[in-house]
């Protein structure tokens, strides 16, 4: 665990999440992977629809707004062959919302899990939190071959981030398959946690319709939070098999009613615009900005692009030998914040070091600032 001074006050830094508080104040936050960018005039013009689609919610019945929005949402995403039937898509106030609830739900049936290693390190500490033991799955081994006949026996589920954070890489249609149907083999729950597919086309295959095949038992977290600049506004959705066999829908009544009908609305009026091109504008500008950073440091010796192929809204960059630590301390004197990688390798802390993430869904100005304090600081160490 790393200490680090706020305010002169020493503080143990325990979790990601902790790093991205640190950030939140400042202009040039490179930390958390939420959507800063600016709103484009398209987005603008829906924000200024609010009033009047706050009048239409009051106006409709929640079911009808919900169809709409989720109908939006997934297809925008090729998602076509999602369930429909009743209970099987439920809305909540975000991903980790809907991760509690199928953590505690899985919890009712089983005490192991195997997890994709590394992924963002609220998903391994949600499970831990409700007593599961955590099984690494290295996120090599997810794509090439069975995944370990003793694993698969011990657990209850199988979790896979895909496109991943922090690595972007996703799951491809081929490998869901061969992964679902060692799942239904072994009679285990296949979890997909899909938050950042929005930024990636190569992951708009319809998962669905993959996981409906195989004959496994399944649950998909979609969400909507990371893609739009939404002020925090944004549904976490859990997706589950009509078999899954997890009192998912009793847990979720445990916790909540619904999320806000406003923001259904304002959901489904953003995936129509990315639908009328918002999303291709979208996907430029985190390709723009993504050159943009790499072009900042690109001839500074021992850095690292670690994910060349990556289109997720997050880039990490691997800093040769220099510690993660002073690096974050010099950079946090410049105010600018980066994530340091050490707590996305859950079961192997030791491998984050020397990796930072930088959040690439900022205003492109910041971006550059960001950029070039990285540069003088990796220079200069
Ligand atoms: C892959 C992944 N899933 C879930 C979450 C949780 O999202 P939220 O904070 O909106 O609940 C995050 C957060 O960054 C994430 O990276």
């Amino acid at each position: 665990m790393m200490t680090v001074l706020q305010n002169s006050v020493s503080v143990d830094l325990g979790n990601l999440t902790q790093y991205e508080f640190l950030a939140l104040n400042s202009p040039l936050n490179l930390s958390d992977g939420h959507a800063r960018q600016e709103l484009t005039a398209g987005q603008a013009r829906i924000v200024e629809e609010l009033p009047a689609l706050w009048a239409d919610a009051l106006k409709r019945p929640v079911a009808e707004v919900e169809a709409d929005a989720r109908s939006a949402f997934f297809g925008l995403f090729g998602q076509h062959s999602y369930p429909r039937g009743e209970g099987r898509v439920l809305a909540c106030y975000s991903s980790s919302v809907a991760m509690e609830i199928f953590a505690r739900s899985l919890a009712t049936v089983s005490d192991a899990i195997g997890l994709i290693h590394p992924t963002f390190d609220n998903i391994p500490d949600i499970l831990r939190g409700v007593g599961l033991e955590l099984l690494p799955i290295e996120e090599d081994e997810l794509h090439h071959g069975d995944l370990d006949p003793y694993l698969m026996s011990r657990v209850g589920a199988i979790f896979v981030t895909t496109p991943n954070n922090p690595t972007g890489r996703v799951v491809p249609q081929e490998r869901l398959r061969a992964l679902a149907e060692q799942c239904a083999r072994y009679d285990v729950v296949l979890a997909l946690d899909t938050c950042f597919r929005g930024f990636d086309t190569r992951a708009h295959y319809d998962h669905y319709e993959v996981l409906r095949e195989s004959g496994c038992r399944w649950v998909v977290i979609e969400d909507t939070g990371k893609l739009w600049p939404t002020l925090e506004l944004k549904i976490g959705w859990l997706v589950s098999a009509e078999d899954v066999g997890l009192p998912i829908e009793k847990v979720y009544s445990d916790i909540l009613l619904g999320v806000s009908p406003l923001i259904m609305s304002m959901v489904r009026r953003l995936a129509e615009d990315a639908a009328g091109g918002g999303l291709a504008e979208l996907h430029e500008f985190i390709a723009g900005n993504r050159a943009l950073l790499r072009s900042a440091l690109a001839d500074v010796p021992d850095v690292h692009f670690l994910d060349p192929g990556s289109r997720a809204s997050v880039e990490r960059i691997g800093i040769g030998s220099r510690s993660n630590l002073a690096v974050w301390s010099a950079l946090s004197e410049h105010n600018v914040f980066a994530l340091p990688c050490q707590k996305f390798f859950w079961a192997d802390p030791a491998r984050g070091e020397g990796i930072l993430r930088i959040a690439l869904a900022r205003p492109p100005a910041s971006l550059a600032m960001g950029a070039a304090a990285l540069r003088t600081v990796l220079s200069e160490s």
